[in-house]
């Protein structure tokens, strides 16, 4: 498609979209009365308007029947986890008993590194992508030192090459292939929350199979963002948080995903819970576990109803959404929205380069030679909602469920008013 900047245009996009109807079902915060232009639905996803009835359902039931809802209100409590499971399922590609939904992601990593990072003196180390996000480079440290390994020879990060803003799958394949035997864990972001990198999640998963390791994603930037099939590419564990593409509200509950070959292995060691114990005898209070025979075995705790209430509304609007439509409106919206940057890059007097590679997501990264800071903060005081990461990096993430192709045409505006401002000051 040949992409103008004129208005008409992205207007003539945005009556075009099959989606539109969608943006209504969201709540778009203001600034001086009007709609701001939101691209951080990969740092936190908007409010479903139907997310506060959900929430109301709840605490009325708490309200009229107390500790009877638990059995007796229309969505009983015990059992309310696993109406999300069926729909995360859908989204990341899995078989419904490998999801279940728990605690947040950070915490699920490390529940799930107990049965997946086994380490033994031959076969010890932990391949990941270098300067993965904070949490997981801090929860692989600490696992690795609890085992009494030396992060500096049990961590293998695999570097981009020098100059070069993206990882290459040839790169990333060959370290596996390298450390071969030794590797006891390949564990990565699926999506990197930096430069916005979809990784080959497919054939890294393959290649560390064929050399005995376990495979788990973190899907923070993943699952909402772009298509996934955790079941068929053999992926044997995964976790997500909620609150990003999936609109379910900040610091809200995490998902995993477990593949089928792991449940009802008594081999596999676990941290335990009683939520975790078959729902036939939880009530029973029997000194013994008994694991349900999906991925609930994982639950430690009683789910925290108030919260998934909220990822319950966010989960049905995805439900009704063919996912087909919502990659294609993606793909449209990141072009056109890299058409506007790269030709406000083209007239700027300092360097404006998206690093985000083709093989992408919502998100786009974008490195500003100069001005950066001023510009970001232009931008958030003209009612154009990004974010930015030290030193010189902007990320925009247009999201198809809920942004609009004016959203971008915004965003190219104040762009260019910030850096002509930040070059004058
Ligand atoms: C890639 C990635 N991993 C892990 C986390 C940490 O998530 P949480 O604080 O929910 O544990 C984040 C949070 O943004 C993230 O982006």
């Amino acid at each position: 498609m040949n992409f103008s900047n004129q208005l008409d245009f992205a207007l003539e996009l945005d009556a075009s979209d099959p989606l539109k109807s969608y943006r209504d079902l969201f709540h778009i915060p203001r600034h001086h009365g009007a709609e701001v232009a939101y691209f951080t639905g990969n740092s936190l996803g908007l409010q479903p308007k139907s997310a506060r009835a959900y929430v109301e359902r709840v605490m009325k039931d708490w309200e009229t029947m107390a500790v009877e809802g638990h059995f007796y209100s229309k969505e009983p409590w015990w059992e309310y986890h696993e109406k999300l499971a069926a729909p995360l399922a859908s989204l990341v590609g899995a078989k419904i008993p490998e999801v279940s939904v728990m605690n947040t992601l950070t915490v699920n990593l490390h529940f799930l590194m107990v049965s997946f990072y086994r380490p033994s003196p031959k076969r010890f180390k932990i391949l990941c992508e270098e300067k993965a996000f904070p949490s997981d480079q801090y929860m692989l440290q600490s696992q690795v030192k609890f085992h009494g390994y030396d992060p500096e020879t049990a961590i293998v990060t695999v570097k981009k090459r020098p100059g070069e803003n993206v990882w290459r799958e040839e790169d990333l394949l060959e370290a596996i292939e390298s450390h071969g035997d030794t590797l006891a864990l390949v564990l990565m972001g699926g999506v990197n929350y930096y430069n916005g990198q979809v990784f080959p999640m497919e054939s890294i998963t393959a290649k560390a199979k064929e050399h005995g390791a376990f495979v788990g994603w973190d899907l923070a930037h993943a699952v909402g963002n772009v298509p996934l099939q955790l079941h068929d590419w053999g992926v044997d564990f995964a976790s997500w948080c909620s609150y990003k593409y999936l609109n379910s509200g900040p610091g809200n509950a995490a998902a995993i995903y477990i593949n089928e070959q792991y449940l009802n292995r008594t081999d596999l060691p676990r941290f335990e819970g009683w939520w975790g114990t078959d729902k036939g005898l939880r009530f029973k209070m029997e000194p013994n576990f008994t694991p349900m025979d999906n991925a609930d075995a994982w639950q430690v705790s009683n789910a925290p109803i108030l919260a998934m209430a909220p990822f319950l509304a966010s989960l049905d609007i995805f439900k009704s959404v063919p996912p087909e439509e919502l990659w294609t409106k993606q793909s449209l919206l990141v072009s056109y929205m890299s058409f506007i940057i790269e030709s406000i890059a083209a007239r700027a007097p300092f360097d404006i380069i998206i690093l985000t590679p083709e093989h992408r997501g919502s998100q786009l990264s974008v490195y500003f030679q100069e001005h950066g800071r001023a510009i970001f903060d232009y931008l958030m005081s003209h009612g154009v909602v990004t974010d930015w990461r030290e030193p010189n990096v902007m990320r925009f993430a247009p999201v198809p469920l809920y942004n609009s192709f004016k959203d971008i045409h915004t965003l190219g505006k104040r762009l260019e008013e910030g850096i002509n401002k930040a070059i004058l000051t």
